[in-house]
């Protein structure tokens, strides 16, 4: 009886020895996985802001050389990345017609338009362009903003709108870093769609005053 109990004793010694050293199949482990040719698993590395002995500014994080262009968002056309007339004596007065052939059309561009806008501008435009957005109805808050439908706003070039998203203007911030130059024309498209519904409205509504 006793030497039973020792070996079933023993048995479930082995069985949990086994067990912690295998694992089972789909287990989750915080151990690095075992590998027998490690290739390049391992390798030296810096963490992002690390010191660097090697760099004379021991800066482990490089800037990109001067004079760097970004492949991804080079714009070739002048015209197109500035909303600038080449001889640079104004603005263009109308979206260059390569965006909407680069957009897929011109209903696409303005979709595109409206959904980039949705994102970018209505924090503070609101979703019609009033200006009344939830970053400037902060009681005390940010800044007064002007309705895109001011005859100023909407007798301005094309090329001006570009310029002001991709520039920013006296207190609007420049959003040429976060929006690619396309998606910045497909807003200025959206934004003159929006402009020229709420004319619409307006000359139906003055139309029907005078019958
Ligand atoms: C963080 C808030 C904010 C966001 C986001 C923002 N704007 Fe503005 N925008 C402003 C302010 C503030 C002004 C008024 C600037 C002034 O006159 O000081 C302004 C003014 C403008 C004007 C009029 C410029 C002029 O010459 O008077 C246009 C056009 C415009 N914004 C378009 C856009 C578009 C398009 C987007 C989205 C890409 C956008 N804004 C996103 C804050 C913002």
């Amino acid at each position: 009886m006793k030497r039973l109990a020792l070996s079933v004793g023993l048995f479930s010694l082995q069985v949990s020895l086994v067990a912690s050293l295998t694992g089972c199949r789909g287990d989750v482990s915080e151990d690095p996985p075992i590998l027998l040719e490690r290739n390049m698993f391992q390798q030296e590395r810096y963490d992002p802001q690390a010191f660097s002995p090697f760099f004379e500014d021991h800066r482990s994080m490089r800037s990109p050389v001067e004079g760097t262009v970004s492949r991804e968002h080079y714009e070739a056309d002048d015209t197109i990345a500035t909303g600038r007339l080449l001889d640079n004596s104004g603005y263009i007065l109308t979206i260059p017609n390569a965006i909407a052939g680069r957009l897929g059309g011109p209903d696409k561009m303005v979709q595109r338009g409206q959904e980039r806008f949705n994102i970018y501008c209505t924090p503070c435009h609101d979703k019609t362009g009033t200006g009344r957005g939830t970053v400037a109805r902060v009681p005390n808050g940010f800044a007064k903003l002007p309705s895109f439908y001011e005859a100023r706003i909407r007798e301005m070039p094309d090329g001006q709108m570009f310029s002001t998203i991709s520039n920013g203007v006296r207190l609007m911030p420049s959003y040429g870093a976060q929006v690619p130059v396309n998606d910045r024309w497909a807003i200025v498209s959206y934004v003159r769609a929006l402009q020229m519904s709420q004319l619409a409205a307006n000359t139906t509504g003055a139309d029907q005053g005078k019958k």
